[in-house]
């Protein structure tokens, strides 16, 4: 039975698709539309879809006719379809691109941006300075063995300055159990040295802890960085040399540096470094970095006791080393003239702002 309604021309009928096509097509205003329209000329509810369907009940010498006619009116409709949706996908792409346009000059609100706090600045500048030197950036937990902290660095039990850094023990009992909150950065030499081949060439920043009460030169909580080198025929030359090459990086080209004898249980000798006023340059009374002294205590530094080495595994006979360990507190206080330690920890943002 032919798909057909009786008396409808299939050839007519496709005319008239063909010819209606046009203002169909070109009236479809939206690529939704144009789907729309599409069914309603090729879809198999449409007349072209009839008389396709109908293809196989028409007569035989009709069928080449019809079958003509129904490939042009495809492929006409077709064409104007193609055509047509390119018109509106670009109508469509165009409309996009305006709606979703970013005015990039249009002045957005501005939310305040952070900085990083004065001290992280300072560590970050002085470990760049050793990295520059082929040092590497290391690091050690904060709760430290009584071990390392101590006694592998030659301050066993009955040391004096034992009981100046007792502080915050988190366990407690066993002398190999015992637990604190590390009083300084040093415990790292024994740690990394335990664990890697000389040559060592590392700096230690990092977080200590010791039962100072808060007044403007002491925090409980304060920053150190660590320096260690140990290599074949390290001399107490190579040190003074490094020291004074981060000085001058540090502090400007004009820096000098002198040692005075001190005593740390780790290194002998043991020293502290002293740099010259970088504002005064060296002795202007009253100046207001240096009080008139003309220098700035920097930190404390040594060659690395025998014994330090021999308990981390290294032989003292082959290797030698020095170590130094410096306050970034300290010599950022020294270098913006800031009088107490209490503005790193206030969070007063009129500090803090300074120094973005
Ligand atoms: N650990 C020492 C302190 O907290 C600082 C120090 C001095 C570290 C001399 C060193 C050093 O490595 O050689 O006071």
């Amino acid at each position: 039975m032919s798909n057909l309604p009786p008396g409808m021309d299939p050839i007519a009928t496709l005319d008239r698709a063909i010819a209606d096509a046009p203002d169909k097509v070109a009236g479809a205003s939206s690529l939704e539309d144009l789907e729309r329209v599409e069914s309603s000329l090729l879809g198999s509810e449409s007349p072209v879809g009839q008389v396709r369907r109908s293809m196989g009940q028409l007569d035989d010498d009709l069928k080449p006719k019809v079958g003509a006619k129904l490939n042009e009116a495809s492929s006409r409709i077709g064409h104007l379809m193609t055509t047509r949706r390119a018109e509106l996908e670009a109508v469509e792409e165009e409309r996009r691109l305006r709606d979703e346009a970013i005015d990039v000059t249009l002045e957005s609100v501005r939310l305040p941006s952070g900085t990083l706090h004065l001290v992280q600045q300072t560590i970050d500048e002085i470990c760049d300075i050793f990295v520059g030197l082929g040092y590497q950036v290391v690091g050690g937990p904060e709760a430290e063995l009584a071990y390392y902290n101590f006694d592998a660095l030659n301050t066993p039990a009955t040391h004096p300055s034992r009981w100046e850094q007792d502080t915050m023990y988190l366990d407690w009992g066993a002398p190999e159990d015992e637990l604190l909150l590390r009083t300084h950065t040093s415990p790292v030499q024994a740690r990394w040295m335990e664990n890697n081949e000389p040559p060592v060439y590392v700096v230690v920043p990092g977080r200590c802890y010791r039962k100072d009460t808060i007044d403007a030169t002491h925090l409980p909580v304060f920053y150190q960085i660590e320096g260690l080198a140990v290599d074949e025929n390290i001399q107490f030359s190579d040190l003074k040399g490094t020291l004074l090459h981060f000085a001058r990086e540090f502090f400007g080209p004009q820096s000098e540096v002198r040692l005075r004898p001190h005593f740390f249980p780790f290194t002998e000798p043991s020293a502290e470094l002293d740099v010259t006023c970088f504002n005064c340059d060296g002795g202007v009374p009253g100046c207001r970095v240096c009080g008139g002294a003309g220098w700035l205590e920097l930190l404390g530094c040594g060659m690395v006791d025998p014994f330090v080495l021999e308990t981390a595994g290294y032989d003292p006979e082959k290797v030698s080393g020095f170590a130094f360990g410096l306050g970034p507190e300290r010599v950022a206080m020294a270098r913006h003239g800031i009088d107490s330690l209490r503005h790193f920890i206030d969070n007063d943002i009129r500090f803090l702002s300074q120094f973005s």
